[in-house]
């Protein structure tokens, strides 16, 4: 995919959901999914981490992680909206020197961006009609451990993914959402020598964490 993905996504994931995510974060703190991957990534109680947040958005999951787990981070984003208000929030933060931004589509780049500790994937390939070459990517870069978070295989989603994107087709945005196959993307990452050592629920979302085996 698709040569205009930042394109689509700067579309789709424009300054106003951008801004919303913001507000959000400051009155609740991180969404359900994401407490979860934070969670599952501190179990593996590592110190001074080098993270890699592929599809970071507002950048929450670096955002919290830089408090106690990771030295420093990269964030790719194919939103420019996200990336301007990540970046926002980093520096209020008191840790944008801590953090590199990259806008493009990460399969892309990937190729060009060292190994890190830890990459994240937070609903992200969920976005991507390619997640084998997302995964795959993502995969190589990382030294330690992948999370990700994902909309789980489940009837009543399969039957919501249609509905958004019967939508979206009537409203001509080539966005679309996908219900990638859990066992695949499970048996790609095995193959990339990762393990799953955590899987967690919820009603719409499933957040898997991946420790590297060999
Ligand atoms: C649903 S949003 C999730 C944002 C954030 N991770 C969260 O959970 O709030 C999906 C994000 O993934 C990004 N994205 C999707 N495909 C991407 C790709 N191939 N490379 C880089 N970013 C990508 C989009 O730009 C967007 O920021």
């Amino acid at each position: 995919m698709p040569a205009n993905c930042c394109q689509m996504e700067d579309n789709t994931f424009g300054e106003a959901e951008a801004k919303a995510n913001l507000k959000d974060y400051h009155r609740r703190g991180p969404a359900n999914q994401t407490k979860l991957m934070l969670e599952a990534i501190r179990s593996l109680n590592l110190k001074d981490a080098e993270l890699l947040d592929i599809g970071g958005g507002i950048g929450v999951i670096h955002h919290e992680l830089l408090k106690d787990v990771a030295l420093q981070a990269t964030h790719v984003d194919a939103s420019s909206a996200y990336l301007k208000v990540a970046t926002e929030e980093a520096r209020r933060q008191g840790h944008s020197e801590r953090v590199k931004f990259i806008h493009a589509d990460f399969t892309d780049v990937a190729a060009d961006l060292p190994q890190v500790d830890v990459v994240t994937l937070d609903r992200v390939v969920c976005c991507y009609p390619d997640f084998r070459s997302l995964l795959k990517a993502a995969a190589t870069k990382s030294r330690r451990a992948v999370a990700l978070t994902y909309p789980r295989e489940i009837w009543y989603l399969r039957i919501g993914g249609k509905v958004i994107n019967f939508f979206q087709s009537l409203s001509r945005d080539p966005f679309r959402m996908f219900l990638h196959p859990v066992l695949e993307m499970d048996a790609l990452l095995r193959k990339e020598g990762f393990e799953r050592v955590g899987l967690r629920r919820l009603f719409v979302w499933e957040m898997a964490l991946y420790r590297r085996v060999s």
